[in-house]
Order: structure tokens, then sequence, then C-alpha cells
């Protein structure tokens, strides 16, 4: 579900429930408690679409950037099986900034995990909305990268 047909659908939603409620669940939908980027790199100058990177080697202990325009907002490392995650303040950052102006990089190079892979370059993806789950108090939005791809240094 994109983030577009996500508001369609609680625009939706709060029309068809009673009012005081209806508001209140569309307030929380909008501002999630926390926002939780996560995600797989791999180990690979090809692009890895999250459906077909199952058969590429991780890459652990990679440097994931959260980067808004110039600026670099938070940061992650990735596990031995390649998994970071990043927990934002909603407030800091809302979804539609996020999802519209940001990118992830990983700072770390390709050759770290793979001496054949080159020292210089990026892996960079923007970013997917995927829903908002409800664990305990917490609303949890979640976003996922597009899928990294290679970007030579010039
Ligand atoms: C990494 O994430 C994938 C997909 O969510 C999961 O199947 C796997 O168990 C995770 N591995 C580790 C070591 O966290």
């Amino acid at each position: 579900m994109s983030f577009k047909h996500f508001i369609t659908f609680l625009l939706i939603a709060a029309m068809a429930i009673p009012q005081t409620k209806a508001q209140l669940g569309f307030l929380t939908a909008l501002l999630p408690s926390v926002t939780n980027i996560q995600g797989t790199v791999f180990c690979t100058s090809k692009d890895n679409l999250p459906l077909k990177a199952l058969s590429n080697p991780l890459f652990p202990n990679a440097e994931v950037q959260l980067v808004c325009g110039e600026k670099e907002f938070s940061k992650a490392t990735t596990n031995d099986g390649g998994n970071f995650s990043m927990m934002m303040d909603p407030l800091l950052l809302d979804l539609s900034s996020l999802l519209n102006g940001c990118n992830l990089v990983v700072a770390t190079p390709l050759c770290n995990c793979n001496t054949n892979l080159p020292s210089s370059g990026t892996l960079i993806s923007t970013l997917n909305f995927v829903g908002i789950n409800r664990v305990a108090t917490q609303t949890i939005a979640k976003i996922i990268p597009s899928g990294f791809h290679y970007v030579p240094s010039t």
C-alpha cells in the first residue's frame, strides 16, 4: 500500500465510523509514536530489489545513513544478517518528508564485504512506506528501502 493509498484508506475509514473515535484514530495514524526504518543490505553492486535479493550475499557491519537533503538524520549498522533498524521520532521528521526527501546511503564501501567489489561509490535507496502497526501502546510506522542500487563515485 502506498502512502497516498493509505491516506485515502484512512479518509474513507474515518467517514465510516463515529466522529470522535474517527478523529482520534486519524490523528494516531498520522502521528505514529515511532517511525521504524528497517531493511537488509546485500553485498552486491547489482540493483537489489527486495524480492529478488535473497540469493545475494549479505553485507554485515555496514553503516547505513538516513540522508535528507545534504543532512544526515540518523544511522545504524547492519548485523550479521545484513539487517539494520533505525527508530525515528516522527515529530523530528514527518512521514511525507521522509518518503519524499530522504535516501538510505550505505557509507561502508562494498570492498569491506567482498574484496572484488569497488572501494568507492555507494549503495543508495529511496524509502517505501509499508504500513502502521500497533504494538502495545505504540503505533509504529514501518518504512523499508525500495531497493539499493550502486552509484559509482564521480
Ligand atoms: C534479517 O531479516 C530477515 C528479513 O526480515 C530475517 O528473515 C532474518 O532472520 C534476519 N536476520 C538476522 C540475523 O537478523
